[in-house]
C-alpha cells in the first residue's frame, strides 16, 4: 500500500494524536544531574562557561540543591570534585577527607536513599598536570616525551573508587579511559567488600571540543599536551564498539557513551551491540552552553530545543541521560511541555 491510501500526515494532525503515537518518551527519572562540589566556598559559585550551573560548597546548600532535584523527580546525582590543592599523585582524589568523600557522606546522611549517588573517578582534577593519569617521562633513543602511564595510574583509581564507596557512593564512574581501568576498580572494590557497589563506565568516551567549559568549571585542563592519547578519536565509530566490549568484559554495569549530540550514531551502534546494558549517554557541558547561549541570544527557543535534543539521546538508544538540564528540563515535563511543544 503506498499513497494515495496511506498519508502518514494523518496521524499529524492533531496535538494529542501525535502524542499518542510518539515513539519517544522521556522522564525526569531518566537523568542523571552532574554536581561539582568545591573544597573551600561557603556559598555557590556561578560558573560563567555554562550559565545557570554552579560550584556548590560542601553544606546544607548542596543538600538544598539535591532537594530541589529530588522534589523534581530527579533521583540521580554525578559527583565532580574541584579540590583546594593538587599534587602529582593526585593524592586529594582518593583522601577520606578529600570534597567528593565529604560530598557522598553528607548528602548520604540527609537525603538517605531518596538519592542515587555517582561519583566520577579520575586524577584530572586532582593532579597538577591535569592529566587523568599518572604522568612519567619515557626517553628512546635520546627523544623523551612526557606520557600519561597507564599501568601505574590503575592502582590509583582503584583507591579512589573504594574511598568513594566508603563513603556511601552507590555507583562509580570512571572517566579516565585508561585500558583495564575497570577491571581494576571491580577488583579493588571486591577486596574491600564492596561487590555491590556499582560501575558506570565511561566506555566510550571521546577526546572532544565539547569538554571546553566542563574544563572552565572543573579546573582540570591538562597543563601540557591533551588527552589523545587516552580518549577516543571523532572519527571513529567502530572502535567504539571495541571499546565498549572491553568494558562488558571487564565488569561495566552501566555503559556510557560520551559526548552525546555528535555521537548520536555511536549511541545507536552500542545499543544494538550490547541490548542487555544500560546505556547511558553524557550530554557535555559544550552541548550544554551552547543552547544557553544561543537561547540568551534570543536565536533558539529553549525549552523547544532543550527537549528536542534529550528526546533525540533517547531515541538513538541511551535509557540513561546525563545533563545539566536535569532539573529545567524536568520542570518542563512536569508541566506537560513534552506533550504540548511537538
Ligand atoms: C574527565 C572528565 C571530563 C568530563 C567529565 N569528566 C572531560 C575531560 O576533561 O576530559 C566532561 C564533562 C562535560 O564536558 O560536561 N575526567
Amino acid at each position: 500500500m503506498s499513497f494515495p491510501y496511506l498519508r502518514p500526515r494523518r496521524l499529524r494532525k492533531k496535538l494529542y494524536l501525535r502524542d499518542l503515537v510518539a515513539e519517544t518518551r522521556i522522564s525526569p527519572r531518566d537523568f542523571i544531574y552532574p554536581i561539582f562540589v568545591r573544597e573551600g566556598i561557603e556559598e555557590p559559585e556561578e560558573i560563567s562557561a555554562m550559565p545557570g550551573q554552579h560550584r556548590w560548597p560542601v553544606n546544607e546548600k548542596l543538600v538544598e540543591h539535591v532537594q530541589k532535584a529530588l522534589d523534581l523527580g530527579v533521583h540521580s546525582v554525578l559527583l565532580f570534585g574541584v579540590p583546594e590543592s593538587k599534587d602529582e599523585l593526585g593524592s586529594p582524589a582518593y583522601d577520606e577527607n578529600g570534597v567528593v568523600q565529604r560530598a557522598v557522606r553528607l548528602l548520604r546522611r540527609e537525603l538517605g536513599d531518596e538519592v542515587v549517588i555517582f561519583t566520577d573517578v579520575c586524577l584530572c582534577h586532582y593532579t597538577t598536570h591535569g592529566h587523568c593519569g599518572l604522568l612519567g617521562k619515557r626517553c628512546v633513543g635520546g627523544f623523551c616525551e612526557y606520557i600519561v602511564e597507564n599501568d601505574t595510574t590503575l592502582e590509583l583509581l582503584g583507591k579512589v573508587a573504594v574511598s568513594h564507596a566508603k563513603a556511601g557512593a552507590d555507583v562509580v564512574a570512571p572517566s579516565s579511559m585508561m585500558d583495564g581501568m575497570v577491571k581494576a576498580i571491580r577488583e579493588a572494590l571486591d577486596k574491600e567488600g564492596f561487590t555491590d557497589v556499582a560501575i558506570m563506565s565511561y566506555a566510550a568516551k571521546y577526546a572532544s571540543a565539547f569538554y571546553g567549559p566542563f574544563r572552565a568549571a572543573a579546573e582540570n585542563a591538562p597543563q601540557h599536551g591533551d588527552r589523545r592519547t587516552y580518549q577516543m578519536d571523532p572519527r571513529n565509530g567502530e572502535e567504539a564498539v571495541k571499546e565498549v566490549a572491553l568494558d562488558v568484559q571487564e565488569g561495566a554495569d552501566i555503559l556510557m557513551v560520551k559526548p552525546a549530540l555528535a555521537y548520536l550514531d555511536v549511541i545507536r551502534r552500542v545499543r544494538e551491540a550490547f541490548p542487555h546494558y544500560p546505556l547511558a549517554a553524557y550530554n557535555v557541558s559544550g552541548e550544554y552552553s551552547m543552547l544557553k547561549v544561543a537561547a540568551r541570544e534570543g536565536l533558539v527557543d529553549e525549552k523547544k530545543i532543550v527537549l528536542e535534543v534529550l528526546h533525540a539521546i533517547k531515541r538513538a538508544g541511551a535509557n540513561i541521560i546525563i545533563t545539566y538540564h536535569a532539573l529545567e528540563a524536568a520542570e518542563w515535563l512536569r508541566e506537560g511541555l513534552d506533550q504540548k511543544l511537538f
